[in-house]
């Protein structure tokens, strides 16, 4: 048994389906990060398996328990930071630390809890008067208080300074090191890539994508590429004197030629060489999970707020809700 087991799990508000759907496992000891752009469905998966949100349909188990059923005894095996994590004003990190161990009635060192999460230098400040990243690291440590196997981190690092980014990444590190099972959602992707063993990218409810990112990046991303920086009538002169695919961003002034063979980077600039035009940088370039994930779930929209282009999955899954 895996410690998340996810089949076909479906959540609807009104007419939206939210969660449409989905099936994952989540490994033990592993980082699994939830990807997706806003409204993607991500907090509401995330809910389900901590037992805060009933579901509608589809199977969840969580540490072997039902959440929504045995969500009082799960409750005391796992950590959860909920997004925009706040506390009480005028409680230091150490108090609530304090006030949280007598609600799950247990003992606890608080101060070894404050070292764990970098923050004993802010023990007896006021929430108030934390900054974003120690607000943030109070809620790591609150979702410790109870000493959990699993944590569920839902955009823990959001709107944190990179200074500060890093230092809760370090954090997350030292938690996995210890063995601890993560659920993780973030709108950094170099943050996923930093910390996922696995990532699913959701859309409009669904996972479009899962693995580790250098698989997805080669399941979903294209091979190399060369790009040039030069005007479109150069990208037509290599066009027509080639037999290489040439495609032109007219927003980047970017010619990208993909590579089948390394040698057809040579044939390329020699056109562009022959051609007698100007052209600026060069480089060879695959696709990042950047790339990939605005491919995945980018739709573009007119002025209306109509979408006018979109990628497969999102017209499929309109489709659906209508
Ligand atoms: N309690 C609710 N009632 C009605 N609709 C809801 C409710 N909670 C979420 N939704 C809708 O369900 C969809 C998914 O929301 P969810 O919060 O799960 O997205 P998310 O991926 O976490 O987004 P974000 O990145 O903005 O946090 C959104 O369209 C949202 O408006
Ligand atoms: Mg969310």
């Amino acid at each position: 048994m895996k410690p998340i087991e996810v089949k076909n799990l479906q959540k609807t508000y009104g007419d939206l389906k939210a969660v449409d759907g989905i099936s994952f496992v989540v490994n033990e000891g592993e980082v699994f990060g939830l990807l997706g752009p806003n409204g993607a469905g991500k907090t509401t998966t995330i809910e389900i398996l901590e037992g805060l949100r009933e579901r509608d349909g589809g199977e969840v188990k969580v540490l072997g328990c039902d959440p929504w059923k045995d969500g009082y005894s799960l409750h005391k095996k796992i950590g959860v930071i909920p997004q925009e994590f706040t506390f009480f004003e005028k409680t230091s990190p150490r108090e609530a630390i304090v006030y949280y161990a007598d609600l799950f009635n247990i003992k606890v060192d608080p101060d070894q809890i404050l070292r764990d999460v970098l923050l004993e230098d802010s023990a007896k400040t006021l929430f108030d008067n934390l900054s974003g990243g120690q607000k943030q690291k109070t809620g790591l440590a609150l979702s410790l208080v109870n000493s959990p196997d699993m944590l569920f981190l839902d955009e823990p690092t959001t709107g944190l300074d990179p200074n500060a980014r890093r230092a809760i990444w370090e954090v997350i590190r030292s938690l996995k090191a210890k063995g601890k099972t993560i659920i993780l959602t973030t709108h950094y992707l170099d943050e996923a890539e930093q910390l996922s063993d696995r990532v699913a990218i959701m859309n409009h409810g669904h996972i479009v994508a899962m693995g580790t990112t250098d698989e997805i990046i080669s399941q979903h991303g294209s091979g190399e590429r060369l790009e040039i920086n030069g005007e479109e009538k150069l990208a037509e002169y290599i066009k027509a004197n080639t037999e290489l695919q040439v495609n032109y961003d007219t927003a980047k002034c970017v010619i990208s030629i993909p590579l089948n063979k390394k040698i057809d980077a040579l044939a390329a600039l020699a056109a562009a060489e022959q051609s007698g035009l100007d052209w600026g940088e060069i480089q060879t370039r695959r696709d990042s999970l950047d790339d990939v994930f605005i491919n995945l779930v980018s739709g573009e929209v007119d002025e209306q707020g109509e979408i006018v282009s979109e990628d497969a999955e999102s017209q499929l899954s309109r489709k659906r809700r209508r």
